[in-house]
């Protein structure tokens, strides 16, 4: 059976892409960011995923505001990446694995998530960073891919509770299909951050702190929050955490903490990295 080994969560800031492309991963600025990957890489080693399940956000290359769904699931035998005006170098195609997409879709829906199911599926900095971070060797990602695309962008979005639910589901989903298959499951996106406004460059130490402690001990408590309040705690671009939750409620129950780094600022972003190893 497939098996969830661990969560990776992750910040998925675009100028990560140019400083690897600049290769500034020693320059003062992007040290202590890039050195909080180390950690990633030994559980990485140790580990060995087949598969990384990837719970993110679309910015506007795949979805836009005309059309947006809650939540997407990727069916394709390979997604690109194409460029989304970041400047950013294009990454090779990533492998898919539709048979193990088709199960976690028929698993979601009969569970009662009706999820929009893409055949074809463009993927951008939100899916690519976390994956180019986690194997930065590599020429192309070494692991099959299932995107999980969350709509944090054009409200209504997913409350966390809603969130923390569909986590559940998509933990079922994928323990329950019948191949040997070790499975890491991604979140990424938060913490705090904004964008655009009045509040522009706002970051909450504080909150972000809560919220990774919530995350690995007692993630229901995460539940509590409306959209409204992550918007107002975290910033508007940091309601993104609900991808966070969306991969530790895919683990269930009891988690280990293997890894964490939190590093301010990135870009706009405070960024935080965690390694999450399942318990069960
Ligand atoms: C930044 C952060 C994001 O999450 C994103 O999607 C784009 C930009 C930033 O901090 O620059
Ligand atoms: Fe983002």
């Amino acid at each position: 059976m497939a098996k969830i080994i661990g969560a990776v969560t992750t910040s998925h800031v675009p100028a990560i892409g140019n400083a690897i492309a600049k290769g500034l991963q020693n320059d003062p600025y992007w040290r202590p960011f890039f050195k909080g990957w180390d950690g990633v890489h030994v559980w990485l080693e140790k580990t060995k995923p087949d598969v990384a399940v990837v719970v993110y956000n679309d910015h506007g290359l795949q979805f836009f505001l005309d059309k947006l769904p809650t939540f997407a699931v990727g069916a394709a035998p390979e997604y690109r990446n194409a460029d989304e005006g970041w400047g950013l170098p294009t990454l090779p195609p990533y492998r898919g694995n539709t048979d193990l997409s088709w199960h976690m879709i028929e698993s979601l829906v009969a569970d009662e998530f009706d999820i929009t199911t893409c055949q074809e599926m463009a993927v951008d900095h939100a899916f690519t960073l976390p994956l180019k971070l986690m194997w930065p060797n590599a020429e192309a990602c070494p692991v099959m891919t299932v995107p999980v695309a969350v709509n944090t962008v054009q409200h209504p979005l997913p409350t966390p509770l809603r969130c923390y639910k569909f986590g559940r589901a998509l933990g079922r989903a994928i323990e329950s299909y019948d191949k040997d298959l070790k499975v890491v499951v991604l979140g990424t996106g938060g913490l705090s951050h904004q964008l655009d406004g009045p509040r522009a460059g706002f970051i909450n130490k504080a909150f972000d702190a809560m919220c990774m402690e919530k995350l690995v001990g007692d993630p229901e408590a995460l539940t509590r929050y409306s959209i409204d309040d992550l918007v107002e705690q975290a910033g508007t671009q940091g309601v993104e955490v609900i991808n966070w939750l969306t991969a530790r409620a895919a683990l269930g129950g009891r988690v280990s903490e293997v890894h964490r780094n939190y590093h301010i600022p990135i870009s706009n972003t405070a960024s935080g990295i965690m390694v999450l190893a399942n318990a069960a």
